[in-house]
């Protein structure tokens, strides 16, 4: 492992009684960068984490998590680790204040230190006007960000974060998403796993895509995209009773048959040749006389990656509020 590694998977296994969670897990994430562990429910993406986390042992493989194993030196790692929503518990009855204080007296950061810590983090993560009232009487989103708050009062080098925006609405969402980003600006390396495409697409440097504990694929959101297909051109005509010129025009390309969309009026080609193909499509299709309404490349997103390797459809974007108090 070089020095430039925070966390270091390889061939992790884990059993459960008759069911194997994990068969064989490797991971790599460089320090300051983040890696989105994306998966489906049941994948095996807690029972990673949280052997990485210290708190579950591997029936095989081994994990260095900030220069330490976690089998051999599990409370070195610890020290260095932020975990979101395990040991950091945020007492429901204590305000958010006096959870951050009490957690950094804990730490040993001492009076003074740890009031002047709890008040930074409050105001980083916008949770000052909600102080001094007892956490549980915050929002879905405010308790969130207080547990992130939590995690890293002891200033961890690496943090886990366990599917940190499940069941929250798109604006908490988004709040969030921001919070850990300036956390990572600030050097931090973060774990996190997700359910959500989108997710993975704004945070992740790297995404790993789990599917019944194996990693099927990884590599940057745009590798990802470009592994599992090339970019398509998209020409919607104008008439629909040019659409039969609009596909001959487009089958010039590379040979690939165009796919006609009666309903839409639209024909779609894959992009074998990048720009090339884009301006030989253009000029085919003046050269016939088709009026295109629209002309546009699609990328292949980020869902039909997920769906491609796991035969899973991903989570809609937009996740509703109804998990909001599920932990
Ligand atoms: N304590 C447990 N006992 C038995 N099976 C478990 C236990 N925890 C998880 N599993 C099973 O292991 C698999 C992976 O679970 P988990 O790591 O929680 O997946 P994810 O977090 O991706 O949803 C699932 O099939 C789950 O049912
Ligand atoms: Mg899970």
């Amino acid at each position: 492992m070089s020095t430039g590694t925070a966390i270091l998977a390889e061939g992790l296994r884990k059993r459960y009684a008759t069911h194997t969670a994990l068969h064989g897990i490797d991971l790599e994430v460089p320090t300051g960068t983040v890696l989105g562990v994306l998966g489906p429910n049941g994948a095996g993406k807690t029972t990673t984490v949280r052997i990485l986390a210290t708190l579950l042992a591997p029936d095989g493989g081994r994990a260095v998590v900030a220069g330490h194993d976690v089998a051999r030196e599990p409370r070195e790692v610890r020290r260095r680790i932020g975990l979101s929503g395990q040991y950091a518990a945020v007492d429901q009855m204590l305000t958010g204040r006096e959870n951050l204080v009490l957690l950094g007296r804990l730490l040993r950061l001492g009076r003074r230190g740890a009031e002047a810590r709890a008040q930074e983090l409050l105001d980083r993560f916008g949770l000052l006007d909600a102080a001094d009232r007892p956490a549980g009487t915050y929002s879905g989103g405010m308790r969130r960000r207080l547990d992130l708050a939590a995690c890293v009062v002891g200033d961890p080098e690496v943090l886990f974060l366990d599917e940190p925006t499940t069941g929250l609405d798109p604006t908490s969402r988004n709040v969030l998403w921001n919070v850990v980003r300036e956390l990572v600006g600030g050097g931090v390396t973060v774990l996190l796993t997700t359910q959500y495409l989108e997710e993975a697409d704004e945070l992740a440097d790297r995404v790993a895509v789990v599917d019944a504990g194996r990693v099927v694929a990884e590599g940057s959101p745009d590798e990802l995209k470009r592994k599992v297909g090339t970019d398509r051109l998209e020409v919607t005509v104008a008439r629909p009773d040019q659409l039969a010129q609009a596909a001959a025009a487009l089958a010039v390309l590379g040979g690939r048959v165009p796919t006609v969309d009666e309903d839409a009026v639209r024909v779609t080609v894959p992009l074998e040749h990048g720009l090339d193909d884009v301006a030989l499509a253009a000029s085919e299709l003046r050269r016939r006389g088709v009026t295109a309404a629209d002309f546009q490349v699609r990328r292949p997103s980020l869902d039909d990656v997920f769906f491609a390797l796991t035969g899973t459809a991903a989570k809609a974007d937009s996740p509703t509020q109804e998990g909001a108090d599920e932990r």
